[in-house]
């Protein structure tokens, strides 16, 4: 199907996928679609905002944050909000990360039969109901009215946003060896209330390696913002640089973004982005969406913080597959994940 002002085609998933997602992924169930010519997997509410996002208005002093997600994006919002907003840990403590850097297509995960139940797990709490009406408004709504510079979030790859992007704007894009981003992926996923999968971490694998899986096909995602890496708007990191050499990455970003701070101002954001702060503070975690049952109380946003964690995870069989799947997709690209 073909939308008005969006250039790719949005296809239902054939049938025999989708009934495989939809037997995992129970809060999803058969709303699945796949876009354009990579067949990106999304939720089938994408299709509101598919052409609002790719004709969104982009201001020159935006910044783009990039993600397949589970790659570091809380962590890459807060680093470049506070370089780009002069170090202002008053507002940062204050406002939630989430209203401070937008996620645009966060609508589409609270898609229409998952927003209908929780109107109803909510009806008669006025508070509730208005606070789950922002978290559905969708994203291009939010960041028309937002002051600049705006910095938004995305998982969506770079095909499917605005075409304008890189020459207007700058991005950052984050990435992650898939190992580690299928175990925090599947772990985020089974504690989401609006994916809900209740597989094991086979299963999840098993769905994650086929691209049946949601902003996948994993490679192209990561592939696309490559080949874009040597324009100057572009900034390309990844999470085990971030985790090997936070110092140096985050003094990288900011002389992309184009800011200066003294040795002590970086020691100090550093102290600040260190998990185990990250972890702790309440302003960059989605606690607000525990509170409405979106994300099951035992779930993690900011979990484990490592790279390489998969091992525990993977058997034998599963790790010579992964193995095999990397290099099959490392073939035709000089892309190469930071060894750990
Ligand atoms: P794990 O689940 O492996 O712990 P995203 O923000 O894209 O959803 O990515 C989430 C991943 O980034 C999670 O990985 C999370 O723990 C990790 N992360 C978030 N903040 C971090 C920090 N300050 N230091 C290290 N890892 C962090």
């Amino acid at each position: 199907m073909q939308q008005p002002n969006f250039p790719f085609d949005i296809r239902d998933v054939e049938e025999h996928d989708n009934e495989e997602l939809s037997k995992y992924f129970l809060g999803v169930g058969k709303a699945n679609i796949q876009v354009g010519p990579k067949k990106y997997l999304l939720i089938s509410e994408y299709k509101n905002e598919a052409a609002n996002i790719y004709n969104m208005p982009v201001r020159s002093d935006d910044i783009f944050i990039v993600t397949y997600p589970r790659s570091g994006t809380t962590w890459t919002q807060e680093i470049v909000w506070l370089l780009a907003s002069d170090l202002d840990y008053y507002t940062a403590a204050n406002t939630p990360l989430q209203a401070r850097s937008v996620f645009i297509e966060f609508s589409m995960i609270m898609h229409k039969e998952f927003l209908d139940k929780m109107k109803k797990v909510h009806a008669g709490k006025e508070e509730n109901l208005k606070a789950l009406d922002v978290v559905s408004t969708p994203g291009t709504v939010q960041v028309a009215t937002m002051p600049s510079p705006r910095i938004i979030k995305t998982h969506l790859p770079m095909t499917l946003l605005p075409p304008t992007l890189l020459d207007t704007c700058k991005v950052v894009y984050v990435a992650r060896d898939p190992r580690d981003v299928a175990v925090s992926f599947y772990h985020l996923t089974s504690s989401f209330q609006s994916f809900n999968f209740t597989g094991d971490f086979k299963t999840y694998w098993g769905l994650f390696v086929k691209d049946l899986m949601y902003w996948s096909p994993f490679f192209d995602h990561l592939k696309e913002a490559w080949e874009m890496r040597h324009h100057p708007n572009m900034m390309f990191l990844f999470y085990e640089e971030l985790t090997q050499n936070l110092s140096a990455t985050v003094k990288r970003v900011a002389e992309f973004l184009g800011k200066e701070y003294t040795a002590e101002q970086f020691d100090e954001l550093c102290t600040h982005l260190k998990f185990d702060n990250f972890k702790k503070n309440p302003s960059v975690g989605i606690d607000n969406l525990k509170e409405l049952g979106i994300m099951a109380q035992k779930g993690e946003f900011i979990r484990k913080g490592k790279s390489g964690g998969w091992r525990d995870y993977f058997d034998e069989d599963m790790t010579r597959e992964a193995e095999e799947w990397i290099d099959k997709n490392l073939k035709d690209t000089d892309m190469r994940f930071p060894a750990v």
